[in-house]
């Protein structure tokens, strides 16, 4: 039996069934055991692969789009560029390999990268150190000096902590992780748990026997602090995920291991586990503190605006026909309909007197 999966049944034992926000903070982040702290999960290799990962395009255009908002906010002298949860760290590569077309964005900005895998964090040191910026770690948003700011987050909110809720004929009542008689793993039900209004949207909270609502504590807190500091220092915040544009009824969660599906419970700290971004909750939380929320839109839309087909096409002219092909192949996976096209969303966050920021306009 993995360790992990030890300390799982024994915290069981001692504390009853687990939410299953607890059961993905042990499964993603424990300290020894949890999937990001033990290795690199991502590309063809590992388990799963992000945008980034696929084409260069995707962090040039996201550079670039920093450098419009920059400019939208009357060109601060100094700002931060901050990019959360940035796995190998190839999108800000990407991006400051881009950006200097931009002089003078770059003399302004101070680079800060959020980044709580130790073994992530060393690989994003490799990737970065042939670039020569000067760039600072840290383990949360509250560990980036005060101060107008960019941020960037790809894939982040996916991977935070979400609870299940569940309706039954006795009510809501929250999905836990518990122990079955095989000593196995298994879901169970907990109706006594007392859920607070505010947490299931009224329409939802109506709705049939059996929906199940999620509710991502984590990712709330977050946007609020950073739309907070939006609000009152300027700046803005890029999040993309898959996720819906509309609070929706729905079990989302799910394991991905070798790029397969894989069962939620079996193998914790060995599957990468993600459940879909209700994008509209954190639009609202966004408005809640006084900032400006665009979105969520589509990928696609949003990777068009900025013209990632033009940058196809100048990409494909000096290139080799392997290139070319990897060219059109990743430009197919990250606009494609049936691709991350439609699934993935764009989601930014601003100061109330900044203009709308590039890619959102019709
Ligand atoms: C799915 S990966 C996405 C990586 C990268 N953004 C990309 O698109 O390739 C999730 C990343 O978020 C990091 N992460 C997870 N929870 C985090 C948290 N609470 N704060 C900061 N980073 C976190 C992981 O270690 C990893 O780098």
């Amino acid at each position: 039996m993995s360790e992990l999966l030890d300390h799982l049944k024994r915290r069981i034992a001692a504390e009853g069934p687990l939410s299953v926000a607890d059961y993905m903070s042990e499964a993603l982040a424990n300290p020894k055991h949890g999937y990001y702290m033990t290795g690199d999960p991502l590309g063809k290799q590992g388990d799963f692969i992000t945008a980034p990962e696929i084409s260069q395009m995707f962090g040039e255009l996201i550079g670039l789009w920093c450098a419009t908002v920059w400019d939208q906010m009357g060109q601060p002298e100094k700002m931060s560029l901050i990019e959360m949860g940035p796995g190998r760290g190839t999108l800000m590569v990407d991006a400051l390999r881009a950006l200097v077309m931009a002089p003078t964005f770059l003399d302004a900005i101070e680079i800060h990268m959020i980044e709580t895998s130790p073994s992530l964090q060393i690989r994003q040191r490799r990737n970065l150190q042939s670039l020569e910026f000067d760039i600072q770690w840290h383990e949360s948003f509250a560990g980036v000096p005060e101060g107008p700011f960019i941020l960037i987050a790809n894939e982040l909110i996916d991977a935070l902590p979400i609870r299940q809720f569940e309706k039954t004929v006795a009510g809501w009542g929250e999905r836990k992780v518990g122990r079955n008689e095989g000593d196995e793993l298994q879901w169970m039900l907990d109706q006594s748990v007392i859920v607070p209004d505010s947490f299931i949207p009224r329409d939802l909270f109506e709705g049939p026997l059996g929906s199940i609502f999620e509710f991502c504590q984590s990712g709330i807190s977050l946007v609020t602090s950073i739309s907070e500091s939006i609000a009152k220092f300027g700046g803005a915040a890029l999040f993309i995920d898959y996720g819906h544009t509309q609070s929706a009824i729905g079990d989302t969660l799910q394991a991905v291991k070798n790029h397969q599906y894989h069962n939620v419970l079996l193998d914790p700290g060995e599957a990468d586990l993600t459940a879909h971004v209700d994008f509209e909750r954190l639009a609202e939380t966004a408005r809640a503190v006084g900032a400006s929320a665009y979105g969520a839109i589509p990928q696609s839309d949003f990777l068009r605006r900025l013209g990632i087909e033009h940058r196809a096409k100048q990409l494909k002219k000096a290139a080799s026909d392997r290139q070319k092909s990897e060219v059109i192949s990743g430009l197919n996976r990250l606009i494609g309909e049936n691709e991350m096209g439609r699934l993935f969303k764009v989601l930014a966050i601003a100061h109330a007197d900044q203009p709308m920021p590039e890619g959102f306009a019709g």
